[in-house]
């Protein structure tokens, strides 16, 4: 092949899991499979230009500052992909990104990131391959957005996503994601709301690369894994027949678990604040209360996210935000911003 200067674009989504990916295996082999909603309000859109011919080098800026440890995380993910892009360490790259939501809104942005990036090297390989057809380009960026960050493979598609091998999904792979299939998908699980309640910004005490590698040595992790499998069973036949009561139980459960398994490993820590315990009281109250099938799934942090599907409860629903979560001088509200995601 022919190298040449390139400049490529793309945009990428985040995601949210509602059966979590917690565990993996080397080569970033999940321990078990995972699905989420992909989300359409924050995304990450990155320019990627390719200087050909020049020593391997990458620069990058992120939301137009020079940002240097991640321009060291970037070089170290190009190095490790060579094996699937011959043509990856052959040039030198000036990485433009930016994020449509806050910037330091404790919101992990690796997912939409890494999906954005792979998206784009997509692009270049493309030309310098010639392999192309939209199906493989996007299997493939999956597969590279894998290796970046394991959740990022999920954004590459729109709707409910699976990524692990399970006999629940016909050609769910470990090694890149896949679309739930259309047809198994009752209609009030398509389109669904999420909402962040942030509760806490800034950096998380624990990566999730640590929190991962910590499942190697937790007494209750086969168990965990086993039970994902049997998730994936349950969640199958509630989202064909829509039982929004089976739903709720099991989204909440896979959140509570994930952090369950925080408290359990050795050394044990906690990503929840207090305000996460409150705000989920909450959320249970105002379940009970109104009977409106309003819930919650948490991510590897403080933040919570709120879900609930389009039926007309919106404005109850901001009104329950405003009365009770948001943090005011009239009440103890532990909620500093509502984010649509
Ligand atoms: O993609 P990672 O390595 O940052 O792991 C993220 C794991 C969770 O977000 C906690 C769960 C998930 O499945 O996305």
């Amino acid at each position: 092949f022919e190298l040449r200067d390139f400049t490529v674009s793309a945009s990428c989504p985040s995601n949210i899991a509602l059966i979590k990916y917690w565990g993996k295996y080397s080569g970033q082999i999940p321990a078990n499979p995972s699905i989420s909603y992909t989300l359409n309000h924050c995304k990450t859109n990155t320019e990627l230009e390719f200087i050909a011919g020049e020593g391997f080098s990458v620069q990058t800026f992120l939301a137009g500052k020079e940002e240097l440890k991640f321009a060291e995380k970037i070089e170290k993910y190009f190095r490790s992909i060579e094996p699937y892009l011959p043509w990856i360490l052959k040039g030198k790259y000036i990485i433009r990104t930016e994020n449509t939501f806050p910037h330091s809104s404790g919101i992990a942005s690796s997912a939409s990131g890494f999906g954005a990036i792979a998206k784009c090297l997509m692009e270049v390989d493309e030309a310098f391959s010639g392999e192309s057809g939209a199906e493989f380009k996007v299997n493939k960026a999956s597969f590279l957005a894998r290796l970046g960050s394991g959740s990022a493979c999920r954004s590459l598609y729109e709707g409910l996503v699976v990524w692990g091998k399970t006999s629940e999904v016909d050609g769910s792979s470990d090694f890149f994601a896949v679309r739930y299939p259309d047809a198994d998908i009752h209609p009030v699980f398509k389109n669904f709301n999420d909402w962040v309640l942030l509760i806490h910004e800034g950096e998380k005490s624990v990566s999730s690369t640590v929190g991962h590698g910590l499942m190697n040595t937790n007494p209750y992790a086969e168990r965990r894994f086993q039970e994902a499998h049997e998730n994936f069973t349950l969640l199958k036949e509630v989202l064909r027949n829509g039982d929004m009561e089976g739903f709720i139980k099991l989204v909440e459960h896979e959140a509570l678990t994930l952090h369950a398994m925080m408290l359990m490993s050795e050394p044990a820590f906690i990503l929840m604040k207090t305000g996460t315990l409150a705000v989920i009281n909450k959320i249970w109250e105002f379940r009970k209360s109104t009977g409106l099938p309003l819930f919650f799934t948490l991510d590897a942090g403080a933040n919570v996210h709120l879900l609930f599907p389009n039926n007309g409860s919106e404005g109850q629903i901001k009104e329950f935000i405003e009365a009770q979560l948001l943090q005011h001088t009239q009440n103890n509200g532990v909620v500093k911003d509502v984010m649509k995601f």
